[in-house]
């Protein structure tokens, strides 16, 4: 059974100048130990689509799908209390920007052992044994010191670490992490990767792994849904997508990688697919 299972899922936001179709009837499905690669430019729904898999939308988001499921329970048709059991304990997400989705008034200490304390009732000589043992697990030094610390007295990149830390706290099932290393610079990016990497081949945890760097893609992914204008553009696995792309959005996104460049401006989309309406001006 699949982890997490999507069929046609519709998110409608409700807006000033009216409703505004976010991701338009996307499907895909992740399973135990797989690492699923969502990729797709800017504004192409993907942080949407998860947001909406996780229930976590604002309410002027209308969300809809045929079958929403994590391990075979129906996440629409439970209730937030039900919901609220699952998401920050069975899935997880890291969310794409780590310094603003920490609070900033709490310690980071604090802001973890909420999670222990909530999810797995700890109590509080259990909760911080275990945040010392995350924080040292995502590699951040001094562990005991840094618990006392606000996310403002942190770089970037250790709050990625503590973000990262705070969603594996409860050994998630599947973790959902969104464009994880797109804030960090090139070295960071590689340790957060491998870190990601590590832990994922550690715990057995499904992963979807969304970003738009295709070197990303293809050191990590198993397989790849490529997303673009809120739709899926194609699905394959990794080695598949390529060596062979279906669609013409896969082919322009592999074109516009500057390593098949040849030192020219690279295409536009557009351009590359002058004869594909689908793929004509620019993502809304
Ligand atoms: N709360 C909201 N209200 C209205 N529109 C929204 C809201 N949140 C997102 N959108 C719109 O939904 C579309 C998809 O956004 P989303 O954040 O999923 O893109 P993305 O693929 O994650 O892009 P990026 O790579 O930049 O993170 C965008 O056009 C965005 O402006
Ligand atoms: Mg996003």
């Amino acid at each position: 059974m699949a982890l997490l299972e999507i069929e046609n899922l519709v998110v409608e936001f409700q807006t000033a100048t009216g409703p505004f179709r976010a991701v338009d009837g996307v499907s895909m499905k992740v399973h135990e130990k797989e690492v699923l690669a969502i990729v797709g430019e800017s504004g192409s729904g993907k942080s949407v689509s998860m947001l909406a898999a996780m229930g976590l939308l604002p309410w002027t988001a209308k969300v809809t799908a045929d079958k929403l499921t994590f391990n075979g329970r129906d996440l629409l048709g439970m209730s937030s209390a039900e919901r609220k059991k699952i998401i920050g304990k069975d899935i997880s997400m890291i969310f794409q920007e780590p310094v603003a989705s920490l609070n900033p008034c709490f310690t980071v200490g604090f802001q973890i052992e909420e999670v222990l304390r909530i999810h797995l009732g700890l109590d509080k000589a259990q909760r911080r044994k275990r945040a010392i043992e995350l924080f040292e697990a995502v590699g951040i030094p001094d562990p005991a010191e840094r618990l006392g610390h606000y996310p403002h007295q942190m770089s970037g990149g250790q709050c990625q670490r503590v973000m990262i830390a705070i969603a594996i706290a409860c050994n998630p099932k599947l973790l959902i992490a969104d464009e994880p290393t797109t804030a960090l610079d090139v070295t960071i990016q590689k340790q957060i990767l491998d870190l990601l990497m590590r832990l994922q081949a550690e715990h057995g945890m499904g992963l979807i792994m969304i970003t738009h760097n295709m070197g990303v893609v293809a050191e990590t992914a198993d397989r790849v849904v490529v997303q673009y204008k809120g739709r899926k553009m194609e699905e394959a696995d990794v080695l598949s997508l390529f060596e062979s792309p279906k669609s013409n959005y896969t082919r322009a996104l592999l074109a516009a990688l500057p390593d098949n460049a040849t030192g020219d401006r690279l295409p536009t989309i557009s351009e590359l697919f002058v004869d594909d309406p689908s793929l004509q001006g620019a993502a809304r």
